[in-house]
C-alpha cells in the first residue's frame, strides 16, 4: 500500500483535482495499484481561518508515510503576500529537497500549436528546473526600508552540489530516454560568479556521458528560440528562476497553461506533482477550468510511482479526447471541467 496525499489548494485547484482524482480512483482499481490517498485542506480558506499553512508534523508525515504529493494551486486574492503558498509549497520544495522540477513541454495534437508551422514533430522537448536554491533560497532584506533610501538585496544562490545533481539528472534522464542533447540556459555573460559554476559542471558532467551532445545558450536567446525553432531542443537544464520562467513560455507552446503537468521530484524519496498553472481566482467556482494539467499530472505522478503502463493508458485517453474536440475552451472544445473529465474517464472505462 502507497499512501498519497492529495492537497487540492486553492481557486480552480479543486475542481481540477478532482478530476484527476478520478482518474487515479479508476485506475487505482482496475490496475490494483495498491493506492491509498489521503485529502489534506491546506488552502487559503484553512489559513485564514486558523492562521497556520500546514499544522506542525505534517511535513514530517509526509516525509516518512507517504509516497507522494498529488497538488492542485496555491493563490488567493486574500492572501497577498501568499504566505500559505510559500509555506506550503515552496515549504515542501525545501524541506523534502525536491531539486528536480520536471517539465515536459510536449504538444499533443498539432492544432494546438500557438506557432506557425511548428506541430507535434517540433514541440517535444523536457525542462529541468533547479528547485531548492537560486533566488528562491528567500536570502536577502531590506535597508532603511520605506524611506527614499532605500535599499533591497535579494541573493541568487548556487552550491556546487546543487548545480551538479541538476545537471546530472538531465544527462541520465536524455541518456535514460534516448534524447540526443542537453542545452543548459543561464545569464553568465551577466551573472558571472553563478554563471562560472554553472558552465564548468555542465562541461565536467557533460564529459561523463560521451553519447549525448551539449550545449550552452542565454537565457534571453533560448527563450526567442524557443518560439523560433523549439525543435532544437531536447532536453534544457537550467536554476530555479530561470526554470520557473521558461516553463510557463514552455506551457503556452503546449496549448496554454491549462495543459502542462510538473514534478517536483527527489528520485527515490516522496516528491509533489502538480499542474503548473496557478489557481485562477477569476475563474474559480465557474466550472470551466481545463483538467488535462491535473489529469497529465497524475499520470506522471503514477509513472513516478513505477505504473508505467497506467500512465501511459491516462496520456492515451488525453491524447484521444484532445483530437475528438472533447475539451475545455481554452484548448478549442466546449465541455466544462467534468464533462471534459467525463471524456477521459469513459475512454478509461472502456479500455477495462
Ligand atoms: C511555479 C510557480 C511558483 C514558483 C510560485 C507559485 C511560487 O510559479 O511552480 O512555477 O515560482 O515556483
Ligand atoms: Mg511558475
Amino acid at each position: 500500500m502507497k499512501k498519497i496525499a492529495v492537497v487540492p489548494g486553492d481557486g480552480i485547484g479543486p475542481e481540477v483535482i478532482r478530476e484527476g482524482m478520478r482518474v487515479l480512483r479508476l485506475v487505482n482499481e482496475k490496475r490494483s495499484l495498491g493506492l491509498e490517498f489521503v485529502e489534506f485542506g491546506w488552502n487559503a480558506d484553512n489559513y485564514l481561518k486558523t492562521g497556520i499553512s500546514m499544522p506542525p508534523g505534517a511535513m514530517e508525515d509526509i516525509r516518512q508515510n507517504y509516497a507522494a504529493v498529488y497538488l492542485g494551486a496555491f493563490g488567493d486574492p486574500r492572501v497577498p503576500d501568499m504566505k500559505h503558498a510559500a509555506d506550503i509549497l515552496l515549504g515542501m520544495r525545501f524541506q523534502l529537497d525536491l531539486y528536480v522540477n520536471y517539465r515536459p513541454v510536449k504538444l499533443l495534437h498539432d492544432d494546438l500549436s500557438p506557432l506557425k508551422a511548428k506541430g507535434m514533430k517540433e514541440i517535444d522537448f523536457v525542462i529541468f528546473r533547479e528547485n531548492t536554491e537560486g533566488a528562491y533560497v528567500g536570502m536577502g532584506g531590506n535597508f532603511k526600508k520605506g524611506t527614499t533610501d532605500e535599499i533591497a538585496i535579494q541573493e541568487d544562490m548556487s552550491t556546487r552540489k546543487g548545480v551538479e545533481r541538476i545537471i546530472r539528472h538531465a544527462f541520465e534522464y536524455a541518456k535514460l530516454n534516448g534524447r540526443k542533447s542537453v542545452c543548459m540556459t543561464d545569464k553568465s555573460n551577466v551573472m558571472r560568479f553563478a554563471g562560472d559554476l554553472w558552465l564548468r559542471t555542465f562541461e565536467e558532467v557533460a564529459s561523463e556521458y560521451p553519447g549525448i551532445e551539449h550545449f550552452h545558450m542565454f537565457v534571453d536567446a533560448l527563450s526567442m528560440q524557443m518560439i523560433r525553432m523549439p525543435e532544437m531542443f531536447e532536453v534544457i537544464v537550467t536554476n530555479n528562476m530561470f526554470g520557473d520562467i521558461i516553463t510557463d513560455l514552455g506551457a503556452a507552446l503546449q496549448g496554454g497553461l491549462g495543459m502542462a503537468a510538473s514534478g517536483n521530484i527527489h528520485p527515490g524519496r516522496v516528491s509533489l506533482f502538480e499542474p503548473i498553472h496557478g489557481s485562477a481566482p477569476k475563474y474559480a467556482g465557474q466550472g470551466i477550468a481545463n483538467p488535462i494539467g491535473a489529469i497529465l499530472t497524475a499520470a506522471m505522478m503514477l509513472d513516478y510511482l513505477g505504473n508505467t503502463d497506467a500512465a501511459q493508458e491516462i496520456e492515451k485517453a488525453v491524447v484521444d479526447v484532445i483530437a475528438s474536440g472533447e475539451t475545455t475552451a481554452d484548448i478549442n472544445g466546449k465541455l466544462g471541467t467534468i464533462a471534459a473529465g467525463d471524456a477521459v474517464i469513459k475512454l478509461l472505462e472502456h479500455n477495462a
